[in-house]
């Protein structure tokens, strides 16, 4: 049975791949410092083994990767926002997180190791869709670490060896994203204002535009990059293909709730780009990737869990085993 450490496991996007990975009857190692990540979402990963570090740390990093096959890199501070107000923190868990994690697999004999790369180290240019060939141009503190771990995974490629894909996701939506924090995501933030009836803020006019991607078609993607070849230190796109604008997204969640959230408008967010769509041509060539789950489809199965979520947050599990 292949052994997996998802780092950020208990995060929104690392605890759907340790789920997944769980359901299938994989052994899964989770680390996680629960910076972001909640407890709470350790139990969609029933059996799984969690190892509470900080992948600052070298010699935590070092014991997640002993014994493990493959490596999903999930762990990272999220959000441009936050990066701009304290690039060092970002940069620091970002980067040198990721060299950290490069380091350990190497040394461990990791097999393959799939990094979470993010879109906004295409920056601002002004080509849509952004696709892989495109030079990278990140326009905030939280785009250059995020690129700056890409770069390192290629570097481990090229001088070691290393096994390493890059996944850019494009603004991953779903269950269990964080609607808590003034960094959380925008459709966490929104569902939870249609749910509750509060005010949501548009930082701008509302025209930028996002290639917002489920959750299970980020978990889809990072499965296949793990089952198919794929030549080493290769970055592609994990996305839709199409993008909407922020407004687009109230009014698509007005269409599902039959209620029109409270919106004001106010100043755009520095770091912020206009427009983000992809280009997911290679990843389905490299990965046969195809997303499956569509905007408006995820966007309900997503306000569906908010509305649910105090009963069916995270439903029983087993316990977590801990070291
Ligand atoms: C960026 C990255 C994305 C990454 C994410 C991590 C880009 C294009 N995308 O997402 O790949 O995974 O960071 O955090 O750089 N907004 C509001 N009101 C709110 C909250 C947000 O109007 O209450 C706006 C933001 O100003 C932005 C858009 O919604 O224009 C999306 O913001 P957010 O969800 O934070 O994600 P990005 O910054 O686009």
């Amino acid at each position: 049975m292949a052994k997996f450490l998802v780092t950020g496991g208990a995060g929104f996007i690392g605890s759907h791949l340790a789920a997944a990975l769980a359901a299938r009857g994989d052994s899964v190692r989770i680390l996680d410092n629960f910076a972001t990540g909640k407890r709470e979402n350790l139990a969609a990963a029933p059996g799984a083994e969690l190892l509470e570090g900080d992948l600052r740390d070298l010699a935590a990093v070092r014991r997640a990767c002993a014994g493990v096959d493959y490596i999903f890199h999930e762990g990272a501070l999220p959000s441009v926002a936050r990066s701009v107000e304290d690039p060092v923190t970002s940069d620091d868990t970002n980067t040198r997180g990721t060299l950290h994690i490069l380091i350990a697999a190497r040394d461990a004999g990791v097999k393959r190791v799939v990094y979470a790369g993010s879109s906004s180290a295409y920056g601002e240019s002004a080509t849509l869709p952004k696709h892989e060939e495109m030079m990278a141009d990140p326009i905030s503190p939280y785009g250059v670490s995020k690129y700056a771990g890409e770069n390192y995974c290629r570097a481990f490629a090229k001088c070691y060896g290393l096994s390493t894909v890059v996944l850019r996701y494009f603004n991953v939506f779903g269950p269990r994203q964080d609607p808590g924090s003034p960094y959380s995501g925008v459709i966490a933030l929104f569902c939870k204002a249609a749910v509750e009836g509060t005010d949501a803020m548009i930082h701008g006019d509302g025209e930028q535009s996002r290639d917002f991607t489920y959750i299970d078609n980020v978990v889809r993607g990072n499965l296949l990059a793990i089952e198919r070849d794929v030549p080493a230190g290769m970055v592609m796109n994990c996305a839709t293909g199409s993008a909407i604008s922020l407004n687009g997204l109230v009014r698509a969640l007005g269409g599902i709730t039959g209620k029109n959230i409270k919106i004001s408008y106010g100043p755009p967010r520095t770091g912020d780009i206009k427009h983000s769509l992809a280009n997911i041509d290679r990843a389905r060539r490299v990965l046969g990737y195809e997303p499956s789950v569509d905007f408006r489809d995820g966007l309900s199965r997503t306000l569906q869990w908010y509305r649910t979520q105090g009963a069916a947050k995270t439903g029983p599990g087993a316990p977590v085993s801990q070291r």
